[in-house]
């Protein structure tokens, strides 16, 4: 199966002037308030990467996947319709607030609307951002990473490695206070995981999503930035066993969690073993609401 990428994510926010604020000054994104009422990020070349409607969901509110052509794309659907899963086309106005030709939409077993495309509309200039002038990491792995709360984890698991082609990277089997967390790792092209899945009784579509910059120096001067402008830490700078990413996780104005990393490995199908691991991160990462005054 060719691989997809996350070319673009929906967001549904209430505040679209703490998010221009957050995106711009604090994670470095290019920020576009549009003539159709959307905001817009870019963190490449990519005309939108981070589509924002205002409302009162705070959450995710739909995803697109990248064919890479439309051999793929038709070969996606095949399996979507083979397994009974209802398809409904985007209209014109849809796929260019997304700056797509066009697409197609269909739901996971958790009822978060899933986008299916091919070609993505270049920005007329070339990425440019102050704090981050390298850009983020998007080639070939697409946007970044979500962390998905899902009904059932084995049902979610055959629904995106049966019909949207991806694999599992690993497992992590562990406890946050007292209680049990399992995850599944899934990736569909040389990211660790573009999905993390985990059944837990949180109220919205993600626990987090990610965005990956190229160096350490752009972590932790983002970290720095989130420090001097009171922005809620949610966990210290750390890295986790799987991914071996180095990060950061601030809480967004729609109260979700946006990790900031770099480092995270790449996988090679031809030579890769699934593990199991039994922590969260390999040092740090600790939530701030438990440490101390003086230790933040
Ligand atoms: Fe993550």
């Amino acid at each position: 199966m060719a691989n997809l990428e996350m070319g673009y994510v929906g967001l549904e926010v209430s505040s679209f002037d703490k998010w221009e604020a957050f995106a711009r000054d604090i994670l470095g994104v290019m920020v576009a308030r549009n003539a159709d009422g959307t905001m817009s990020f870019r963190i490449d070349n990519h005309a939108r990467r981070i589509i924002l409607t205002e409302g009162p969901l705070d959450d995710l509110a739909y995803i697109g996947w990248e064919a890479p052509d439309r051999k793929a794309f038709e070969e996606v659907l095949a399996r979507l319709r083979g397994a009974g899963v209802a398809l409904e086309s985007g209209s014109a106005e849809e796929a260019a607030r997304r700056a797509v030709g066009s697409f197609v939409r269909f739901m996971d077993p958790n009822g978060i609307p899933q986008e299916l495309y091919v070609d993505a509309a270049q920005a007329p200039e070339i990425f440019k951002s102050e704090l981050v002038p390298e850009g983020f990491v998007t080639e070939g792995q697409g946007v970044g990473h979500f962390a998905l709360v899902v009904k059932n984890r084995a049902e979610s698991t055959r629904f995106y490695c049966d019909l949207l082609g991806m694999r599992i990277s690993d497992y992590i089997e562990t406890e946050i206070m007292g209680f049990p967390l399992d995850l599944t790792f899934l990736h569909c092209n040389p990211r660790h995981h573009t999905l993390a899945l985990a059944e837990v009784p949180l109220p919205k579509r993600i626990q987090h999503m990610m965005l990956q910059v190229k160096s350490e120096l752009r972590v932790g001067k983002a970290y720095d930035r989130c420090l001097e402008t009171k922005q809620p830490i949610a966990l210290t700078l750390g890295e986790h066993p799987n991914d071996r990413m180095f990060s950061f996780y601030v809480t967004t104005p729609s109260g979700f969690d946006l990790e900031y990393g770099t480092d995270g490995i790449e996988i090679d199908d031809a030579n890769w073993t699934v593990k199991t691991f039994d922590k969260l991160s390999t040092w740090g990462h600790r939530p701030v609401g438990l440490l101390g005054e003086t230790a933040r």
